[in-house]
């Protein structure tokens, strides 16, 4: 990966982002694509977003050595674009061979982008937090952390769905048990999401509504001036963007 040419991302990079941790409690974590920090440092996730990861993880309580973390694409979109699909099936080779290498029993995605790898159907704001079945592999999608900072209705229900990873590694069990052989790469949802909405909720407070007032938000902020330290962080290029 670091010495890789295969799509015009190697141009900009400063370091290829391979992945770091650890293979342990069979969890892989998959975002987008690494940041300004990240190519600086070739590491995952040790920008803003990764300290909400470490957070986030902490809460189940899981430490993110004993987790493996990755991208999608494993060098840095310029200006933190979305990854575009040629770097996308570019960079396929690298995250499937990781995938061979670590067997993880749970696929935590993070995003849209990293779902679709997986999920070409899925629907973030519908399919967040679900514990899915892929090709013998619990698939458990969960919304970016970046985007949680940026909304901190999204951060809450981030901070809701990972408190259902152990339930999501309970379920992995449950199926490499059962020795239930992949028979499609069809999805299947192993649980509803059963929670009802709150009473306090507005009726209008669906995932859907949700996710179009998170995108409005999203895009009403880009045009926005940034609080100085905000801005000098977002200038640093913690992926923000394209992640809903
Ligand atoms: N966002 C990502 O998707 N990946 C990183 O490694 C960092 C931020």
């Amino acid at each position: 990966m670091r010495s890789c040419t295969s799509c015009a991302l190697h141009k900009g990079r400063t370091n290829a982002v391979p992945g770091s941790g650890s293979a342990g409690t069979g969890i892989l974590i998959i975002g987008e694509g690494p940041g300004f920090n990240e190519d600086q440092q070739g590491l995952p996730f040790v920008g803003r977003s990764g300290k909400l990861l470490d957070e986030l993880l902490a809460a189940v309580p899981i430490a993110r050595e004993d987790v493996f973390v990755t991208n999608v694409v494993k060098c840095r979109p310029p200006d933190n674009r979305d990854p575009l699909p040629e770097e996308v099936v570019a960079c396929r080779p690298y995250l499937n061979r990781q995938m061979e290498l670590l067997d993880p029993r749970v696929i935590v995605t993070l995003g849209r982008h990293s779902m679709l790898r997986f999920y070409p159907e899925g629907k973030i704001s519908k399919d967040h937090g679900k514990i899915l079945e892929w090709e013998g592999r619990i698939l458990f999608p969960l919304y970016h952390p970046a985007a949680g900072l940026r909304n901190p209705a999204i951060k809450k229900i981030l901070q809701e769905d990972v408190l259902r990873l152990p339930e999501a590694l309970r379920e992995s069990s449950r199926l490499s048990a059962s020795a239930l052989a992949p028979t499609s790469n069809s999805i299947t949802e192993i649980h509803e999401i059963t929670e009802p909405l709150k009473p306090e909720q507005p009726a209008q407070q669906t995932a859907e509504a949700l996710e179009s007032n998170v995108a409005e938000v999203a895009e009403a902020q880009l045009s926005e001036p940034l609080l100085k330290n905000e801005k000098q962080e977002e200038e640093q290029g913690d992926r923000q963007l394209g992640m809903f």
